[in-house]
């Protein structure tokens, strides 16, 4: 699956955003060192600190699948210009792979890409 496949899919996961309060609709590919493909979109409550970014939404399903090692992340959003993903998602993207490759889009899915190693270039670890 090339890069525009990804994309496209990313696409296809923002539609299923909850997002009824920020109105900013988020979708995210993660694909596994296994080929696997898992989708996440951003689900927010009216709490709002309860609301979930789509980069962890795909992270827990597949980390909940069995799967651990990660290649690439895609994230589309309905923002404009590039939109990067919060730190928080890259904490937990370190958590398992701190070499990931990062593409993120804009609204032409123009798209730039980035490793987590410069993104996070320094992670919180319990230091043992
Ligand atoms: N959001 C994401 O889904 N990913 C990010 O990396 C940052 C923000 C979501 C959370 C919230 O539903 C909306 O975007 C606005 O912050």
């Amino acid at each position: 699956m090339d890069k525009l496949d990804l994309i496209t899919m990313a696409r296809e996961a923002q539609k299923q955003a909850y997002a009824p309060y920020s109105e900013f609709l988020v979708g995210a590919v993660l694909v596994t060192k296994s080929g696997k493909i898992y989708t996440g979109a951003n689900i927010e409550n009216s709490s709002y600190g309860l609301s979930i970014c789509a980069e962890r939404v795909a992270v827990f399903k597949a980390v909940n699948a069995g799967e651990h090692d990660f290649e690439t992340i895609i994230i589309c959003s309905s923002g404009k210009g590039f939109i990067y993903p919060c730190g928080a998602c890259l904490q937990v993207l370190a958590e398992f792979s701190k070499d990931i490759t990062v593409i993120i889009t804009d609204e032409k899915n123009q798209h730039k890409e980035y490793n987590l190693n410069e993104m996070l270039p320094q992670v919180f670890s319990l230091g043992k």
